[in-house]
């Protein structure tokens, strides 16, 4: 699948740290430290467009013309599974503010539920990232790009770790202006709308919380939701 918007990194950090972070041997902690690694990589492909403007600073050697960030740059990390990769883009901009937005995916009919948005009357950031691992169906992104336009945001990125075909197709077509940061695109969602082959549950498997239905992404599956799922892949169909 090739999308306009649709950024695939092919650096091989990228692929080598995405194979570890799939594995279903990799525990919590290492699995948290990849998906920092991996989002400073991504983090540094997502943002190789900004502009920059002239900045004179001077070495121990002489005046020059340095650079620096024009724009103001927004964090936006989708709760809970975003979460991990906020401390990694701090890392590549500090300046940066955090905004973040609480969602989860209703398991059964797999829309979005807003439960947390703190953000301001107006928008105070010219370019907003959307932090989350895992582009499943599209509609947690889609949501939360509704939000970001209704603050005003004037430019949005999404950068998640795995996108499934039928969420760069869901999000892409409501926001064509949206480019798509990922580190790889899979093959499909399965019938509860967990990508394959993915790597299963991003929140449970960066917080350790393994107790619930939803980390069991092969169970089921619910006939509603599986109806859900079919719909997302006659909209691909050519
Ligand atoms: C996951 C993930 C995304 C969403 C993706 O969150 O982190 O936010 O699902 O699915 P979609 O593209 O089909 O909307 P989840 O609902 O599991 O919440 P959590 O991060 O709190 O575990
Ligand atoms: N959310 C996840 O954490 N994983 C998936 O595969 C889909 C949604």
């Amino acid at each position: 699948m090739s999308h306009p918007s649709l950024r695939a990194s092919t650096h091989p950090l990228v692929a080598h740290k995405l194979a570890l972070l799939r594995a279903k041997t990799t525990e919590p902690k290492q699995f948290r430290e990849l998906v920092r690694e991996l989002t400073w990589l991504l983090g540094y492909e997502a943002m190789a467009d900004l502009a920059t403007r002239p900045h004179p600073i001077e070495t121990p050697l002489e005046p020059m013309i340095g650079a620096r960030m024009e724009p103001k740059v927004g964090l936006i990390p989708i709760l809970r599974a975003g979460l991990g990769m906020v401390d990694a883009m701090l890392e590549l901009v500090p300046a940066a503010e955090v905004w973040h937005i609480g969602l989860y995916r209703d398991e059964r009919t797999l829309k979005p539920v807003e439960y947390y948005n703190k953000l301001p009357d107006a928008a105070t950031v010219q370019v907003c990232l959307i932090l989350d691992p895992m582009l499943a169906t599209g509609g947690s992104s889609a949501a939360t790009v509704d939000i970001l336009k209704a603050w005003g945001a004037a430019r949005i990125k999404q950068v998640s770790l795995i996108a499934a075909p039928e969420g760069v197709a869901t999000l892409s077509a409501a926001h064509p202006d949206v480019d798509i940061h990922v580190a790889a695109l899979d093959s499909h969602l399965n019938e509860r709308g967990y990508i394959v082959p993915g790597l299963g549950d991003a929140g449970d498997r960066q917080f350790g919380t393994f107790a619930g239905p939803a980390s069991e992404p092969g169970h089921g599956p619910d006939e509603a939701t599986a109806e859900v799922v079919r719909r997302l892949q006659r909209d691909l169909e050519p």
